[in-house]
């Protein structure tokens, strides 16, 4: 499953390449922490291609090829690249294919990693398209929940996602595969940052219970999973928009007085303010379990799209 093959969104996961991920992940995770570095991809070379900040998944998907036995190779900032020189993503998937077995790339414009994706030669994962995707984040967030909600994803959840719904990649891409399951989904957001409506449809019509409100407080008790997200000030198009809402939510030990006691607190990291630092103390917490479970869950990645791959050729004849 997945050999030689793009993870460029969830759009089109069905359940059962989700489920394989997940137990490609938990394998690894488990001969890692009996064996140390594995040697599963040796010789192969990862490059990293982000032309957008990281700190998180660049050094998870690179740490992760390392620990698979493989190689690096990287630009500083994509910013650096030919791009500059006015190179096309095209041009520059051809180029990089011959370097590399296998590409991580990061842009601001939504879709431009399937842009780069089309004239590739080698599998090419994205790490984020502007506001649109984030698939490699959702299926580690998955593996979070599933590594810690027993019956998940047999028996239905309430997950409340919490803040910049309309432009947080990472929700797009979850709520994507959680929607083929199971699940109650609240999502907590004022207007100006609600969940884009195709993206609530796609929900409706997934036969998923969904509700919206901008009130935490009124739907924590409810909670199994509750998913925070900052606010994506490089993305609002409206500073006045940005301004009016700063500050406008906040998940703090007060108002978790009323949670369940099994409830998971998620966020893919930065925080801003949204998660006060006295919840890092609460047992609940497990953002940083997320950090973790992404090394794991991008070991896996790079293992399915290499494993059965042959060498390609450099030009096709
Ligand atoms: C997220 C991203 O880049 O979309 N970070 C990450 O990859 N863990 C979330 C964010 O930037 O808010």
């Amino acid at each position: 499953m997945f050999g030689g093959q793009h993870i460029l969104s969830c759009e089109h996961f069905k359940k059962d390449q989700i489920m394989a991920v997940m137990q490609q992940a938990a394998t690894i995770e488990q001969t890692y922490k009996t064996q140390g570095i594995l040697d599963w991809l040796k010789g192969k070379i990862l490059a990293t291609l982000f032309f957008e900040p990281s700190t998180r998944t660049r050094l998870s998907f690179e740490s992760a090829m390392i620990r698979m036995g493989g190689h690096v190779i990287t630009v500083e900032q994509g910013t650096s690249t030919s791009a500059n020189k006015g190179e096309t993503l095209q041009d520059m998937a051809r180029v990089v294919s011959c370097y590399a077995d296998v590409v991580a790339m990061r842009h601001p414009n939504p879709y431009s990693v399937m842009e780069f994706a089309a004239t590739a030669r080698v599998p090419v994962l994205n790490a984020g398209d502007g506001a649109n995707e984030h698939p490699t984040q959702a299926l580690l967030d998955f593996y979070t929940i599933y590594k810690l909600k027993q019956d998940f994803p047999r028996q239905p959840i309430v997950i409340g996602m919490l803040g910049d719904l309309k432009n947080a990649r990472t929700a797009h891409s979850l709520i994507k595969l959680l929607k083929l399951f199971e699940m109650q989904f609240i999502l907590i957001a004022s207007p100006e940052i609600q969940l884009p409506r195709l993206l609530l449809e796609d929900i409706q019509n997934s036969g998923c219970c969904v509700k919206e409100t901008h009130d935490l407080s009124t739907v924590i008790d409810q909670l199994d999973v509750l998913y925070a997200l900052r606010l994506q000030r490089e993305r609002f198009e409206n500073p006045e928009d940005y301004q009016r809402v700063k500050g406008s939510y906040q998940i703090n030990s007060s108002i978790l007085k009323r949670s369940k006691p099994d409830l998971i607190i998620m966020h893919p990291l930065p925080r801003l303010d949204e998660i006060d630092l006295q919840v890092d103390r609460d047992p609940r917490a497990c953002y940083f379990q997320q950090v973790e479970n992404g090394l794991y869950v991008r070991m896996a990645l790079l293992w399915m799209v290499l494993k059965h791959r042959a060498i390609q050729p450099l030009f096709s004849a």
